[in-house]
C-alpha cells in the first residue's frame, strides 16, 4: 500500500526521467486536476515547465482571476494567460450540437496551445491532468465496445502535428486521490476541495447556442446557487453542483408585469469518481430560497427547476 507521499516522490522521479532537460507546457483549465498536475510537474522540473491558461471565457464567476493569482502570485510559476473569449464565442456561434461544441472547443484549445508552445520556444512535452475515469469513459462503457458517450476535450486526439509527447502523471488516480495529492503538494484546501469543472466549461451547461449574454446570465445564477450551498455548509457534502441555462422560455409574472424568460436548471450530485452519481436531496426550503433569489436577482431567468436524475441513466453534465 502506497502513501500519497510515496506516490508523489515516485511520480516526481518518473517525470524527471521522462522529461530530462526538455521543456514542458501545461494547460491550466481552472480545475483541480490540471492544477495538481502543474504543481507536481513544477516540483519535479521547476521552470522547465510553462503553464498556459487558455481563458476561453467559459469559466465560472471569478475563476480566471483565482487561477492567475494562485499560480503567479503564490507559486511564482511561469504562466501565460491567453484571453481568447472572442475566438471561442465567435466559433461557437450557431453551434447547438453537444458533440460539435466539444469538438470545436477541444480543437481550438489545442490550436491556441500550439501557438503558445511555439512562443515558449518549442516545448517537447504537453502535460495534462487526465484522470483514470477520463481514460476509461472516453474509450468505452460497459454497454458495448468502444462507444463514446462524450468526447472529453482533455483526452486523446492530440494532432500528430503538435509533435509533443504527453506527460500525464494523474492517469492512475481517481478524483479523491488527486485531492489528497494536491494537499500533499500544499495546494490550499479551498482550491483542492473545489467541485470538478469540465474542460468545455459553461458551453456544455448551456444547451443550444452559447452566447456571451447567456454565459453572463448563467454565471450569475451559478454563483448564487453555490453561495447558498456554501452558506448552508453543504459544499463539501456534494460532489458537484451547478446551474444550467435552458434555451426554453416560459411565461411568468413579476410585479404587475408578465415576463417571458429562460429556465434555469439546478444540478447537485454525490459521487466518488464521477462515473456514477446520486441526486443530492436538498430540503425543499433550501431549493425554494435558491429559486427565489435567482429569479429575483438574475435578469433573464424567471423559472428554476431541480434535476432529479441519477447517473446512470443521466450524465452529470447536461451535454
Ligand atoms: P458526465 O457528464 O459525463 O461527467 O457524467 C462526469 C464528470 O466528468 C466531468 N466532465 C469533463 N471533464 N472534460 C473534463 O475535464 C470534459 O470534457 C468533461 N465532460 C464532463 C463532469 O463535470 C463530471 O465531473
Amino acid at each position: 500500500d502506497w502513501t500519497m507521499a510515496e506516490f508523489k516522490a515516485a511520480k516526481i522521479a518518473e517525470i524527471r526521467e521522462q522529461v530530462g532537460d526538455g521543456k514542458v507546457i501545461c494547460g491550466l483549465s481552472g480545475g483541480v486536476d490540471s492544477a495538481v498536475a502543474a504543481v507536481l510537474i513544477h516540483e519535479a522540473i521547476g521552470d522547465q515547465l510553462t503553464c498556459v491558461f487558455v481563458d476561453h471565457g467559459l469559466m465560472r464567476q471569478g475563476e480566471a482571476d483565482q487561477v492567475v493569482s494562485l499560480f503567479r502570485g503564490h507559486y511564482h510559476m511561469p504562466l501565460v494567460h491567453r484571453d481568447v473569449e472572442e475566438m471561442f464565442l465567435s466559433g461557437l456561434a450557431g453551434v447547438t450540437d453537444p458533440e460539435l461544441k466539444r469538438k470545436f472547443i477541444g480543437k481550438t484549445f489545442i490550436d491556441v496551445f500550439e501557438e503558445e508552445a511555439k512562443e515558449v520556444g518549442g516545448a517537447d512535452f504537453l502535460a495534462q491532468g487526465t484522470l483514470y475515469p477520463d481514460v476509461i469513459e472516453s474509450v468505452s462503457f460497459t454497454g458495448g465496445p468502444s462507444v463514446t458517450i462524450k468526447s472529453h476535450h482533455n483526452v486523446g486526439g492530440l494532432p500528430e502535428r503538435m509533435n509533443m509527447q504527453l506527460v500525464e502523471p494523474l492517469r492512475e488516480l481517481f478524483k479523491d486521490e488527486v485531492r489528497e495529492l494536491g494537499r500533499e503538494l500544499g495546494l490550499p484546501d479551498a482550491f483542492v476541495g473545489r467541485h470538478p469543472f469540465p474542460g468545455p466549461g459553461l458551453a456544455i451547461r448551456i444547451p443550444g447556442e452559447v452566447t456571451k449574454e447567456r454565459c453572463d446570465i448563467l454565471r450569475k445564477a451559478d454563483a448564487i446557487y453555490l453561495e447558498e450551498i456554501r452558506n448552508a455548509g453543504l459544499y463539501d457534502a456534494i460532489w458537484q453542483a451547478f446551474a444550467v441555462l435552458l434555451p426554453v422560455k416560459t411565461v411568468g409574472v413579476m410585479g404587475d408585469g408578465r415576463t417571458y424568460d429562460n429556465v434555469c436548471g439546478l444540478r447537485a450530485v454525490t459521487s466518488t469518481d464521477g462515473m456514477t452519481a446520486d441526486v443530492y436531496p436538498f430540503d425543499a426550503s433550501f431549493l425554494t430560497r435558491v429559486a427565489t433569489r435567482i429569479v429575483n436577482e438574475v435578469k433573464g431567468i424567471n423559472r428554476v427547476v431541480y434535476d432529479y436524475t441519477s447517473k446512470p441513466p443521466g450524465t452529470i453534465e447536461w451535454e
